[in-house]
């Protein structure tokens, strides 16, 4: 029979990778709590118009990445593929808004975008986020930006920051004709893709990778000369707070983002270590998704970052527990076994009962290949072992023997 294999794009998480995704996500959740963010569990699933609404039509999740399908009910359903949408909805539909005051929310779990996958890119993948929804002073993209920047630090990750400021809706829509035309008048020198996104999406040329774009559109008028002077003026404070918080940042006047919601602030913490994915979290301000999804007027900003990329750039995870195995000599002292794994475990004292039956030998060989840092002997009389130090003390019963390990494995 054929062995059924994992669907493209998808991966096992297990072994050193997955103490890795625990460590990213038990960092980035200390420190969201540490900034009284409250954590929102959002549905896989949603109704797909949600998607085209929010991220937009136009854009390549939309046009060609969404995991779309019809349910049994006959209704048009999408694997979500980012967690904004699905939080603004859910601010919306819950009634956030009538709690006074603003909401800050986070989250974490898979999105789904059916991209080419590589290092660093799959077609299921999690992200880590937070949203902030009431707040329209710079402090919040500051604030936001500092919290990103410290799970980054926690987890001993360095990048670069860039940020950009795509002014409001009004302003933009002015840049965009004036970036049309000036395209239009170099379409030959465009790769196919950006030839298309000239009428779709002409922004996205901005950040296209391709070098014969990046050459073609040098000279390109920049989206910060057409903004206004108040888009301006919190673009100029967002720097003067993130400079007194000590923050680095280059700003990078092409910054487009590949979601059509953003207005004002957007920014990437990007690094070059893993190859052409660099970029491992990004966000920024959607003052005009909230209404546009039916909400009322509510300013808003937020960020996510890629798990997976996280992972590959941590290098050092904190230090594991001491491991106890138990070993019952033979089998008639199981029961014996079991009864001291349990109170181990009580104690809070990570134990392995080695669950084979076989020789001491080989069961002590298991021992080894685990990494016990102690080994108990289950008998009449146990004894205890330390690899490390290879001593080993004979105990009149298993009480005695339980003192003497939690005092070393507790108090080292
Ligand atoms: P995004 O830039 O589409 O933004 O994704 C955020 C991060 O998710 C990326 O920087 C990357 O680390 C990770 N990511 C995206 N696609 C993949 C993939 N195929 N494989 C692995 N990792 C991936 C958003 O999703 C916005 N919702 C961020 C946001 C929140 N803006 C405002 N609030």
């Amino acid at each position: 029979m054929s062995q059924i294999k994992k669907v493209r794009g998808f991966q096992d998480i297990y072994g050193e990778n997955a103490k890795k995704y625990r460590f990213v996500v038990e960092t980035a959740r200390r420190i969201f709590e540490n900034y009284n963010f409250n954590e929102i569990i959002l549905p896989y699933v949603e109704d797909v118009s949600l998607f085209i609404r929010s991220v937009g039509e136009e854009t390549d999740i939309v046009q060609k990445e969404m995991y779309v399908f019809e349910d049994r009910g006959g209704r048009k359903v999408a694997l979500r593929p980012e967690g904004t949408a699905s939080a603004v909805r859910a601010y919306i539909e819950e009634g956030l808004y009538a709690k006074g005051g603003y909401q800050k929310l986070f989250y974490e779990g898979a999105m789904f975008r059916y991209e080419r996958p590589q290092a660093g890119r799959y077609r299921q993948f999690h992200q880590i986020g937070a949203e902030i929804f009431g707040a329209n002073s710079p402090l919040s993209d500051a604030e936001l930006i500092k919290m990103v920047k410290d799970i980054l630090d926690q987890l001993g990750i360095q990048t670069r920051l860039e940020i950009n400021t795509l002014g409001d809706f009004e302003s933009r829509k002015k840049y965009i004709e004036v970036l049309r035309n000036f395209l239009k008048e170099r379409k030959d020198l465009l790769c196919e893709d950006c030839k298309k996104r000239i009428e779709r999406n002409p922004l996205r040329v901005l950040d296209c990778k391709v070098e014969k774009c990046i050459e073609a559109t040098k000279d390109v008028p920049v989206l910060i000369d057409y903004i206004s002077d108040q888009s301006l003026q919190r673009f100029e404070k967002l720097k003067e707070y993130m400079k007194s918080l000590g923050i680095s940042f280059i700003f990078n006047p092409r910054l487009v983002r590949g979601l059509d919601y953003y207005t004002d602030t957007v920014f990437e913490f990007i690094t070059d270590k893993i190859g052409a994915q660099g970029t491992v979290a990004a966000g920024g301000r959607y003052d005009t998704l909230v209404k546009q999804l039916g909400g009322p007027d509510t300013p808003a900003l937020g960020f996510a970052a890629g798990i997976e990329r996280l992972m590959l750039l941590v290098e050092k995870l904190p230090e594991e527990k001491d491991l106890v195995v138990v070993i019952p000599v033979v089998s008639e002292f199981n029961i014996e076994g079991l009864k001291i794994a349990d109170r181990l475990r009580k104690k809070g004292i990570k134990t392995e009962l080695v669950l084979k039956e076989g020789s001491l030998k080989s069961k002590m060989k298991l021992a080894n290949k685990m990494g016990g840092r102690f080994v108990v002997f289950a008998s009449e009389n146990p004894e205890l072992k330390d690899m490390g130090s290879g001593e080993q003390e004979r105990f009149e019963n298993a009480e005695d023997l339980i003192d003497v390990l939690t005092e070393k494995v507790l108090k080292p």
